[in-house]
């Protein structure tokens, strides 16, 4: 596995001299082509400041971000857009669809701001329901967001995600307003996505199951990485429990949410 991404001592500070939030303490971490990596800790512990960062969302106080050698932290708004639209695919908490447009046209609405597609109506046609398949949501293609389940809303927001073939998938809680059958689906769709179509995706949560399924789990405090583990060879099951282990030594929180 190559070295894809590099974050070498991000800082984000909110407030005045008196008053600093240090909301990031000098995070550093490599992430690697195809990695499947959970950001865990408790409410406040600075995961979506870390996860906006990474993405171009939010700006770093100090310190650097490579992505492909490249530093995204000294572009400017244009080649941010232009970054962000080449190479990054979002799930949110919330789902983000337009309650205007249906499943499917708030996908192909993705592409066709994408210059790859421009003027391919027949293929942008074609690819959004090859994803919608991929992600058992064919059968709601023409359903407006109020008419299907949240689980429905969230697949169709990972299709949106992942039609332009992002280099890299960044989730913030995307469990957080599931139940846990529709969960289950979506960590099964994530790990789907990472296993045959070779996704990395960074995914930020507070919940030890959804944290299980991924590879290998930072654990943020007070914003400073403390612990670091790797599933390695073990079965999902056996580090959803050193998880849960590594919780309640640390007093780790979960509780706040869900
Ligand atoms: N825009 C902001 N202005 C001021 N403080 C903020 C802002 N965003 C986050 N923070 C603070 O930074 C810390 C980390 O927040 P956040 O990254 O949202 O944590 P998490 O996602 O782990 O719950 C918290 O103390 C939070 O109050
Ligand atoms: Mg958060």
């Amino acid at each position: 596995m190559s070295e894809f991404i590099r974050i070498c001592d991000v800082e984000k500070y909110y407030g005045q001299s008196n008053a600093v939030t240090k909301a990031v303490n000098r995070v550093s971490f490599t992430v690697n082509q195809g990695e499947f990596i959970g950001i865990m800790g408790a409410s406040g512990s600075g995961k979506s400041t870390l996860l906006n960062m990474i993405s171009t969302i939010d700006t770093v106080t100090a310190g650097h971000i490579y992505f492909e050698e490249t530093d995204i932290t000294e572009m400017n708004d244009d080649q941010l857009s232009d970054f962000r639209m080449n190479n990054l695919g979002f799930v949110f908490q919330d789902f983000n669809l337009l309650d205007t447009l249906t499943m499917e046209e708030n996908i192909t609405l993705a592409m066709s701001l994408h210059k790859e597609w421009s003027g391919k109506k027949n293929e942008i046609g074609k690819r959004c329901t090859e994803m919608m398949k991929t992600l058992g949501i064919e059968e709601i293609a023409g359903k407006f967001p109020y008419q299907v389940s949240g689980g429905q809303k969230q697949r169709c927001a990972c299709a949106r995600a992942l039609v332009n073939d992002p280099k890299l998938i960044l989730a913030d809680e995307p469990t957080g307003a599931l139940d846990s059958k529709s969960s289950r689906m979506l960590l099964d769709t994530f790990q789907k996505m990472n296993d045959q179509l070779h996704a990395t995706i960074l995914m930020v949560t507070h919940d030890a199951f959804s944290a299980s399924y991924c590879k290998r789990i930072l654990f943020l405090k007070d914003g400073e990485i403390f612990h670091e583990m790797i599933r390695g060879t073990k079965s999902r099951k056996e580090f959803l429990g050193e998880i849960l282990d590594v919780l309640s030594l640390t007093g780790g929180d979960t509780s706040d949410v869900e």
